[in-house]
Formats: structure tokens, C-alpha cells, sequence
């Protein structure tokens, strides 16, 4: 994390008494204070639609600090946060209470002395990003006038390519491509971030990070919860949507993008754009032989027990909603000519994992005795978040004795035995850019929309065949049988995780 001070500003939350501010956005205010890392002027106002005095809000906020804070609690600093929280009553429903809470910032602004900086977080449900952000625009509350107005906007960014370009479309009516944030927690692990710096901070990876020398790549993210009480939200969206535009793409897209000139948003940002645009638009045909779906059915995970995914409250009794998602994508670009991409992510699996495998080709010439080429196994690089972030490389070994034997070993490097690093939120970091105005590691509105191109064929395809060819897997498996047959009949298989 950069440690510059950010300017003075208010930091305006909608949806203050929801799950995401409980859960991630104070815990990481809290962290960010904890550690200098707020502006020395600050204010944080938080907006609700029903009416909540300032005391309440702050009382409330302490108890979700309590509960999800990632280490102990100094109650000083926590006071001293929490004491710069002012509630707010707005509702894009009723305009002139957008009227209203303008006045009451301004004035806020000026007790402060924040001097109208202002980061607007929209921690709330889809549906009312846009009418708040036109409240907003409406009163004139994003514009910059030698000050500066962010908006965070939080995932799911649109539901499929059309909504997702009208979203874009109407918030660039509003505001300008770089007061926009959007955000993916992904961006804000350790791991994920340290891609760039594995890939371009050293001269032995990437000479051979082509398809001349790697055989193909498994991007994984699977999760051993189930779908809980999301039922009403997940039966609508499904793990295609949920995961891969973007969690799962974020990590492809640093995998596989070119060097960028540097290492500043604008470049970094086009170079990954680039990629996404370059992944192959697959006819309805390509993307139900390329892809498989799963739901799963009752079964044991560790110790829990879970039902079925259809037997969870506002989930349809026939829902046709995919909890387990894998396909295989190629990118059309020469460095990746050739190289399958294959991209899996669950719900009630067997282990929580998340991890790009990249596998390389085999060694060119068996020279040998006894032991031909195929036994070798092909060297793999694998780099995790979940259950351990780190790195490991898997390559061939002598083993000790007089006769040539070969055996495949493990070079591990793990973030905590080297750094002593502070369990934080993930978002941090990310908040701390939006006040820096640092938004390298943020979704430019082309990138989103390359997402959805790449997603949409998959989306349409499975609509269309509803039922059919939709997999049960039982909770607690590693999922769907089916999935091995995507790799299979490439004569490749998926990485064992159990
Ligand atoms: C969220 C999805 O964006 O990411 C959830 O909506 C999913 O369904 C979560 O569980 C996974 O995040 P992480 O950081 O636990 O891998």
C-alpha cells in the first residue's frame, strides 16, 4: 500500500446499515486509521434511505467493527473514527431529499474543513446505482470545481453485455471516466497484485511466459460455502455471472497481458482491456462444447450438512441456476496462440481454493535411460490466494540413489514466512486509491465490457438449453463429473484439489 496521506475529504457511504459496510468498508476504515492512513481532515457521512440519528449509526457501526474487525479492536482509535460518522437521510425516491443533504454536506464540509473532497461509496444493491448517481449529477454534487468528486462503484457491474454498456453509457453522462472506481476485491489481495511484480519485476518468467514454452493455463476459484440465505440475489445471476467477468478475468487478464510501457493506470489499464477484447467471441455451438454447468444437489461439506440448492428460500423449486461454472477460452494474440485458458468456479465445493495453475510443456527430448517422456511430469507454476497466498513451482528431481530416478518435487514461497503482514479486509488498499486518486487497480469501462463480450455467448447458450445439459454434483464433491471431460478430451486434466 502507498504510503502517501490522502487529501481531506468526506466519505459518503449509501447503503451505511448494509452487510458490505459492515463487513468490509469500516473494518478497513478502521484499519486504514489504525495504520496513519486517513486524511488528517476527514468526515464519514453515511447515507440511509429510513430515518437514523447520527448516535445510532455510530453505535451500530461499533458493533459490526466488533464483529468483523481483522484484529483487536484499540477502542481510541476506533472512538476517534466512528466520531467523524454523521447520518444523512436521502432517497433517490424523493429528490428534494438529495436537495437537502447537499445543504447538510456543504455545511458539514465546512466544519470540518475537508474542503469539498468527496468520495461517494455506493455499497448498495445494483438497482440503485444509477438513480442515485443522477441525484447526484442532478445537485450538482459530483462536479469538480478544483476539488475532486469520486464514485465507488461496487460489483455487479450490469447483468449481461447490453446492461452492462448502458450502465457505462449513463454514468458517463454523469461524471467522466476517471472519477468512476469500480471495484472487484480481487484487485485488493496481496497475490493478485503481486503478479504484475512477479511477471515484470524479473528477467527469468517472462521470456518464457508464451505459448512456445506453456502448455496451458487453469485459472480456479472454488468455495466450499454454499449459497446460504443469497438465495433471492444468486438464483437471478448463477456463478457465471457472479464470478468470471470479473473476479475470475481480473486474474486472467494479469496473467496474460502484455507488458504495459508503465506502470500507471492509463497503461495497465489498456494492456488489460486488450486482452479481454482479445479472448475469442464464441459462436452458442463453441460455448456449450467448451463449457459445463453444475448445480449441486445435499451433501456433506467437511462436517456441515447442505441441502439442496433448490430447497433454499426465493430459489426456484425448478431453478435451472448454475452454483459451478468451468469453460475453456482462448485468447487470439500471438503470445497465447494455442494455449487453452481453462477457468472453473463453485459453490459447496470440497475445498476453498483460489489459484492460477500455469502448466508448462513438456521437456523437448528424453534423454533419460528408463524413463521416457511421458512419465515426466510437465513442470507447473501455481500461484494461490486461498488457502495459503503464495507461490510455488513444481519441477522434476533427481532422486538420491545410484540408479536415475525421477521424481516431481515442490518450491514453495509463502507471503507470511517472509513478510509480517497485518490480516486486513483486502480493501484497503483499494479504498485508500479511491482517496489518492490512484485507480490503477480499477475497472475501466472498456475492460468491463470486453468481460461481458467474452461471457455473453455462455450466458445465452445456457439460457437457451435451460435444463439440458445442466449437471448435479453433490455438495462437498469437486464438482461436476463432467468438468474432467472439458479437459479430457484435450488430453489434459483439471489440478486434484481435495
Ligand atoms: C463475491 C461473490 O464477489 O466474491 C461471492 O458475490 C463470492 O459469491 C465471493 O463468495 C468470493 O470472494 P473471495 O474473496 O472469498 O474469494
Amino acid at each position: 500500500m502507498a504510503q502517501d496521506k490522502p487529501d481531506p475529504c468526506s466519505f459518503i457511504i449509501f447503503g451505511v446499515t448494509g452487510d458490505l459496510t459492515h463487513r468490509l468498508v469500516i473494518p478497513a476504515l478502521y484499519n486504514l486509521a489504525a495504520g496513519g492512513l486517513l486524511p488528517d481532515k476527514f468526515c464519514v457521512v453515511g447515507v440511509a434511505r429510513k430515518g437514523i440519528t447520527s448516535e445510532v449509526l455510530r453505535r451500530d457501526l461499533m458493533t459490526g467493527l466488533r464483529k468483523f474487525a481483522t484484529r483487536p479492536v484499540d477502542d481510541a482509535i476506533a472512538e476517534q473514527l466512528l466520531s467523524c460518522v454523521t447520518a444523512i437521510e436521502a432517497d433517490p425516491k424523493d429528490p428534494a431529499s438529495f436537495d437537502t443533504m447537499r445543504e447538510r454536506l456543504d455545511a458539514l464540509e465546512q466544519a470540518r474543513g475537508t474542503g469539498g473532497n468527496r468520495l461517494f461509496y455506493l455499497a448498495t444493491p445494483p438497482d440503485a446505482f444509477l438513480p442515485i448517481t443522477r441525484e447526484l449529477g442532478r445537485t450538482g454534487m459530483l462536479k469538480e470545481n478544483g476539488m475532486w468528486r469520486r464514485l465507488v462503484v461496487e460489483k455487479p457491474f450490469g447483468t449481461d453485455l447490453a446492461s452492462a454498456r448502458a450502465l457505462n453509457k449513463a454514468l458517463l453522462e454523469l461524471l467522466t471516466e476517471h472519477q468512476i472506481y469500480r471495484i472487484d476485491h480481487y484487485l485488493g489481495k496481496e497475490t493478485v497484485q503481486n503478479i504484475l511484480v512477479l511477471r515484470f519485476a524479473n528477467g527469468m518468467f517472462e521470456p518464457i511466459w508464451n505459448r512456445n514454452h506453456i502448455d496451458h493455463v487453469q485459472i480456479t476459484v472454488d468455495e466450499r460455502l454454499g449459497v446460504g440465505h443469497r438465495g433471492s440475489f444468486y438464483d437471478t445471476t448463477g456463478a457465471l455471472r457472479d464470478m468470471v467477468p470479473n473476479h475470475l478475468f481480473q486474474l486472467l487478464s494479469l496473467v496474460a497481458m502484455e507488458p504495459p510501457v508503465k506502470f500507471d493506470a492509463q497503461s495497465v489499464r489498456s494492456v488489460k482491456a486488450e486482452v479481454l477484447s482479445a479472448i475469442q467471441t464464441q459462436s452458442e455451438r463453441e460455448a456449450l462444447h467448451n463449457s459445463v454447468r453444475g448445480q449441486y444437489v445435499a451433501g456433506k461439506v467437511g462436517d456441515a450438512e447442505i441441502g439442496d440448492y433448490r430447497s433454499i428460500a426465493q430459489v426456484q423449486p425448478n431453478s435451472t441456476t448454475e452454483t459451478y461454472a468451468a469453460l475453456k477460452l482462448t485468447i487470439d494474440n500471438w503470445r497465447w496462440a494455442g494455449v487453452p485458458f481453462y477457468l472453473r468456479t463453485g459453490k459447496a465445493l470440497c475445498t476453498k481454493r483460489t489459484e492460477i495453475a500455469i502448466k508448462f510443456k513438456h521437456a523437448p527430448f528424453a534423454m533419460f535411460r528408463d524413463t521416457p517422456v511421458h512419465q515426466l511430469s510437465q513442470n507447473y507454476m501455481i500461484i494461490s490466494t486461498e488457502p495459503t497466498e503464495g507461490i510455488e513451482l513444481q519441477f522434476n528431481t533427481k532422486v538420491p540413489g545410484p540408479t536415475i530416478n525421477i521424481d516431481g518435487v515442490e518450491m514453495k514461497f509463502r507471503y507470511k514466512d517472509y513478510f509480517k503482514v497485518e490480516p486486513s479486509t483486502g480493501y484497503e488498499t483499494l479504498i485508500h486509491d479511491c482517496m489518492i486518486g490512484d485507480n490503477i487497480l480499477f475497472q475501466r469501462a472498456d475492460s468491463v465490457e470486453a468481460g461481458w463480450q467474452a461471457v455473453q455467448p455462455f450466458i445465452d447458450a445456457w439460457r437457451n438449453a435451460g435444463a439440458d445439459g445442466l449437471h448435479t454434483y453433490a455438495a462437498g464433491s469437486e464438482g461436476p463429473a463432467k468438468a474432467d471431460e472439458l479437459l479430457a478430451r484435450d488430453g489434459r486434466s483439471w489440478r486434484k484439489l481435495g
